[in-house]
């Protein structure tokens, strides 16, 4: 047997002993637990003793990461090595946001001069904005941007801005990404071309959903200023030759490289107008924020590393107990597209069922990733989190210090986090609840009928991440902890966690229907969607 398979097979006997025990009675006889699944790092403390593994299990899922090579595999992405291997790229993304003068590779060339070079040139253009140096065609200074693209070209850049946006900030950041029309007209709504810079973030430059929203804000410039409209466009690409030829001027063309993934490419150009709506300044400390997380994961030993162990904790509960969701709530208005975000982070980096030279996985991969912030969820979904028949483990990420608390608001929406995950953990039997019913005087058949809905299994599994405030710099440790993360993962399971071939299918059956929704000839298909085209065209 394999390293790998036995490794596998020791996490899951580990798994299944464990799972036999409730998580609160693994406290019990080891005071060392709680300091053991404790890490703090970049400004993050995690707290994975809530988590169904005993010492044991810790183990075995560190020998996991250790059989699959995780060192090795860490070695190569910071080398710049083809990890992307269906694809042929490097996944360079930690030089985006290394300091300056840094020496990240891709494939033996250096890559950090280039990205120096890129962010000299992208700060000018924001200072130049942000001063009015750089103003409209009529000449007046910026004062809004409509930031435009999808996917990894707009949830990185859309959770920043959420997050970091000033309460009255001064430049007014929209976003646009889906091709519904209301969309473009929610974010163009009451913004005069005249002082609107037109921000398109395209890695291809052919996504079809941002082309069209491109396109409505070009027309929307040139019916107020003409071809001088076009000045009002900024591009940010891999491809800035088509960027140009969609009538960008060439200085407002920031090309990012193909080593730099989608959904890992906010730390590039592609946050550009997060950097002009907050200044670079607090772009950089959110880019420092990143780097210092980077460099806890490349030295730290796989025990005492929060990516790894995080990685490995959401591991234990996918393949050694058969979870097939979590859970991520952020109990912070600010950071309420978190679970968004990494959606796309770890759904289209994981979510593969062919390892990465083309083989059957050999185990189960990502889960699915929902959620939402609290305390607000709490009144959504935490019925079934409790009292459903399914275990889903949940991240619960906090900020203890607000940044404009007063009368003591945060101390409330703290005790529900710290609470929440108490209660998902402790639960409450039965007994408690006949207990508590018969001391308020209920009657035996009324007890009898009540308490069993009453009762809380407890057991469920949770993370505690708490950031001391929200700062740039613990938002940028945030994200690339979950970037990390997610590549552990891809790691252990196999597969390749840069490519997203996934969505190839229904991009190019969209094409087809799209033609025939407009007129043209009618094409082959099922029952259903021949008769839902036809339903449609009418
Ligand atoms: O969802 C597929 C995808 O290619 C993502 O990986 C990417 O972030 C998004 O579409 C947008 O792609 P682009 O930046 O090329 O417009």
């Amino acid at each position: 047997m394999s390293d790998a398979k036995a490794a596998w097979a020791e996490l899951a006997r580990t798994a299944a002993h464990d799972g036999r025990s409730r998580i609160e009675s693994l406290f019990a006889g080891d005071p060392a637990r709680l300091d053991r699944l404790t890490f703090d790092a970049a400004g993050l403390h995690v707290d994975l003793s809530k988590q169904p593994w005993s010492q044991a299990g810790v183990e075995a899922a560190i020998g996991l990461a250790r059989a699959a090579d995780v060192e090795g595999a860490r070695t190569r992405l910071i080398a710049g090595d083809v990890v992307n291997t269906s694809e042929g790229r490097a996944a360079q993304h930690m030089a985006l946001r290394a300091p300056a003068g840094a020496r990240f590779e891709v494939a033996g060339e250096a890559v950090s001069p280039l990205v120096d070079a890129g962010r000299a040139t992208m700060w000018r253009f924001v200072d130049e904005i942000r001063s009015g140096a750089r103003a409209g065609a009529g000449g007046a200074p910026f004062r809004a941007v409509v930031h435009i693209g999808i996917g990894g070209s707009d949830l990185g850049p859309r959770l920043v801005w959420e997050a970091l946006a000033p309460i009255e900030p001064d430049i007014d950041l929209r976003f646009a990404a889906n091709v519904d029309p209301s969309e473009m007209s929610a974010a163009l709504a009451g913004l005069n071309p005249q002082d609107t810079l037109v921000v398109v973030v395209s890695k291809t430059f052919t996504t079809q959903e941002t082309l069209a929203n491109a396109e409505i804000a070009r027309a929307w410039l040139r019916a107020s200023l003409g071809h001088a409209g076009d000045a009002h466009l900024v591009a940010v690409s891999a491809a800035p030759a088509v960027a140009q030829a969609f009538g960008v001027p060439a200085d407002q063309v920031f090309a990012f490289w193909d080593w730099v993934g989608g959904r890992f490419s906010v730390w590039s150009a592609v946050g550009l107008s997060c950097a002009i709506a907050l200044g670079h300044e607090i772009f950089q400390h959110f880019l420092a924020g990143a780097a210092q997380m980077d460099a806890h994961f490349a030295s730290a030993p796989l025990e005492e590393n929060l990516p790894v162990m995080l990685a490995l904790a959401h591991v234990f509960n996918r393949n050694g107990l058969g979870r097939t969701v979590r859970a991520v709530v952020p109990y912070a208005r600010r950071l309420r597209l978190l679970p968004d975000f990494l959606q796309q982070l770890e759904m289209e980096s994981n979510g593969k069922r062919v390892d990465a030279v083309g083989r059957p996985v050999a185990q189960a991969t990502a889960a699915a990733v929902f959620g939402g912030a609290g305390t607000n969820v709490q009144h959504a979904f935490f019925q079934l989190l409790h009292q459903g028949t399914d275990v889903i483990p949940v991240d619960i990420v906090a900020v203890h210090r607000a940044r404009d608390d007063s009368e003591g608001r945060q101390a409330k929406l703290l005790a529900n986090a710290v609470a929440q995950a108490e209660a998902l953990m402790v639960g409450r039997t039965e007994a408690d609840v006949r207990q508590q019913l018969q001391a308020q005087g209920a009657a035996q058949s009324q007890i009898d009928a009540l308490a069993p809905q009453r009762a809380f299994p407890g057991d469920r599994p949770s993370s505690f991440i708490l950031l001391e405030r929200l700062t740039p710099e613990t938002l940028g440790a945030l994200i690339a902890l979950y970037e990390h993360k997610t590549f552990v993962e891809g790691v252990l399971w196999g597969i390749n966690s840069f490519d997203q071939w996934g969505v190839e299918l229904g991009k190019s059956l969209a094409g087809r229907v799209l033609a025939e929704l407009e007129g043209g000839p009618s094409g082959t298909h099922d029952p259903s969607t021949a008769a839902l085209i036809r339903r449609l065209k009418d």
